[in-house]
């Protein structure tokens, strides 16, 4: 891991280090485990602010056991089964309609006449899990 990212997460308050005499950080071996949490937790879209929310409830007077880190964990359930619910929608559209108001495939011209899904707000609105609207006959 860059030293720079380090540094970025240390001036968030989502991990600390404790300074040698010569100035350098040092960093306790437990921090290798908030670092990977870190990183794991942008990679499922948790904000920085959501992270540190979620850090914040490790005990901050002891190394979190295997315990704390699962209960920690949990919070995670929802957003990984939304996570896959996304990629799951994303891999099965890459050549359909996605619903974002292009209108570019052959295909678009029938899966949203008129372009109506746009009133359901910006972006691929399918990718996105909204319904697809029936189409009439
Ligand atoms: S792919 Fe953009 S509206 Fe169909």
């Amino acid at each position: 891991m860059a030293a720079s990212a380090l540094r970025f997460y240390e001036a968030r308050g989502l991990i600390r280090s404790v300074r040698t005499p010569a100035g350098h950080r040092r960093y306790e071996r437990a921090t290798a485990r908030r670092v990977a949490f870190i990183v794991f937790a942008q990679r499922l879209g948790f904000t920085l602010e959501e992270i540190r929310a979620q850090l914040d409830r490790l005990p901050r007077d002891r190394v979190p056991t295997g315990e704390d880190w699962s209960r920690l964990s949990e919070t995670w359930q929802a957003r990984v089964e939304e996570r896959i619910a996304e990629l799951e929608r994303l891999r099965a559209g890459l050549s359909e309609c996605i619903g974002c108001g292009c209108l570019s495939l052959d295909r678009c011209s029938i899966l949203n006449p008129d372009d109506r899904v746009a009133a359901h707000g910006p972006g691929p609105r399918y990718w996105l899990g909204d319904e697809r609207p029936t189409v009439e006959t």
